[in-house]
């Protein structure tokens, strides 16, 4: 998946408004048409290749990836970050094709991971809970779902430290003082969720805080993010700025790009305050504009990796940055709403190729190939991921949702 040509987006986006605007209401109406048949397409797709994933899955634990050269799928534990990526996708699944097997496994799955609730480990509850539960309460009203979703919210306030007003990330080690990592901007619509539905408004108050000072903190002049921002969490002090899954200190890791757009975007939805939508923009500028996005849209593993153009992709940061750049396209107006769906919706269509999206039967039962974990730790490096999926259905769901 290395050698695909290399040309900046800009050209190709701009090529797309120009094409949309020459081209008027009827390429308009056929890139929707388009669209809708790619996305039936794919949830059908979808609804059969997550039969083979939960052949593949024993009951008692949660996929996590697939390794083809020696055809060996990997699981993981309940307590694993990913872990309600599965179920969540499940749910969309089932919320797009009403497959009835989907949904019972998708209940089985919750049922091991609601214990999870109580976990206060580290800063992924969001992630494992509200991708999950989240999903599963707003689909199915099921009022045992918000009690977990209210119960897991408590658990990861306990890692909120007053004193910095941030959310520690990763426990304190011999690498780090008090972590805080990019991706934890994720874990603020769990919080977000649970004081505008009903619970303890302290909740969006911890997550306002932590986003105001990742502003602060983690964004370089260009609006690409640092990784990890190490904090004395007895000052809220920087004691240095540094990454862990990217090329350098100083490099934009394109996942944590797409944390950052979708965690702005996000933070917009529940407060509507400007400083947190133009944040966002400006993260989508940086990402959109950068001269080493290529053609077809899905990020190098990070955008300062070395040996671009043959450097390894990263579908997963794809398929969230196309979900994200759909939400933030519903609060922008027409020019700039145009841009952003426009390059979700390039991202979007080559995943959906034989480039990306697997075969039946094959990758393990994943969706999507070509992920990277964690390259500089040699862990998970081109291979399928749960969080590719989940956004890539999510993402599809958002623009079936909001732009059919
Ligand atoms: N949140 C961990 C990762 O993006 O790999």
């Amino acid at each position: 998946m290395k050698k695909v040509m290399f040309v900046s987006c800009m050209l190709l986006i701009s090529g797309g408004l120009l094409a949309q605007s020459g081209g008027g209401k009827k390429d308009a109406a056929n890139k929707k048409q388009q669209m809708k048949q790619m996305i039936d397409e794919q949830f059908k797709f979808a609804v059969e290749q997550y039969k083979v994933l939960a052949k593949n899955t024993p009951a008692n634990v949660m996929p996590k990836t697939y390794y083809a050269k020696n055809n060996k799928s990997e699981t993981s534990d309940t307590k694993w970050w990913c872990s309600g990526f599965y179920p969540g996708s499940l749910l969309y699944i089932y919320e797009y094709t009403k497959d009835a097997a989907t949904l019972k496994e998708a209940e089985a799955r919750l049922g091991i991971l609601e214990k999870e609730k109580h976990y206060t480990g580290n800063h992924d509850l969001g992630f494992m809970m509200f991708c999950s539960f989240g999903n599963a309460y707003r689909i199915t009203k099921n009022p045992a779902y918000k009690t977990t979703i209210d119960t897991s919210a408590a658990s990861l306030s306990t890692r909120y430290r007053p004193a910095a007003k941030l959310i520690q990330s990763w426990n304190s080690s011999s690498r780090w003082k008090g972590p805080v990592i990019i991706d934890n901007m994720m874990n603020l619509e769990l919080l977000n969720w649970v004081s505008a539905n009903g619970g303890d408004k302290k909740y969006a108050a911890i997550s306002k805080s932590h986003a105001d000072k990742t502003i602060l903190n983690h964004f370089r002049p260009d609006y690409s993010s640092y990784h990890v921002v190490d904090y004395d969490m007895k000052t809220g002090e920087v004691v240095k700025k540094a990454t862990w899954q990217g090329a350098a200190d100083s490099s934009a890791w394109s996942r944590g790009q797409g944390w950052a757009l979708y965690g702005y975007t996000m933070m917009y939805r529940f407060t509507k305050d400007k400083r947190y939508l133009n944040q966002a923009k400006n993260i989508a500028k940086f990402i959109l504009n950068n001269p080493n996005m290529p053609a077809d849209m899905v990020p190098y593993w990070d955008f300062d990796a070395p040996g671009i153009p043959n450097a390894d992709r990263d579908a997963s940061a794809a398929s969230l940055m196309a979900s994200a750049l759909l939400e933030l396209g519903q609060y922008t107006k027409k020019a700039e709403r145009n841009t952003y769906v426009t390059a979700a919706e390039k991202m979007l269509t080559s995943l959906s190729t034989d480039a990306y999206r697997a075969k039946l039967g094959e990758n393990g039962g994943f969706l999507l190939m070509h992920s990277t974990g964690a390259l500089p730790l040699k862990s998970e490096v081109d291979v399928p991921l749960t969080y590719a999926d989940y956004y890539y259905l999510e993402a599809m769901l958002r623009y079936k949702n909001w732009y059919l």
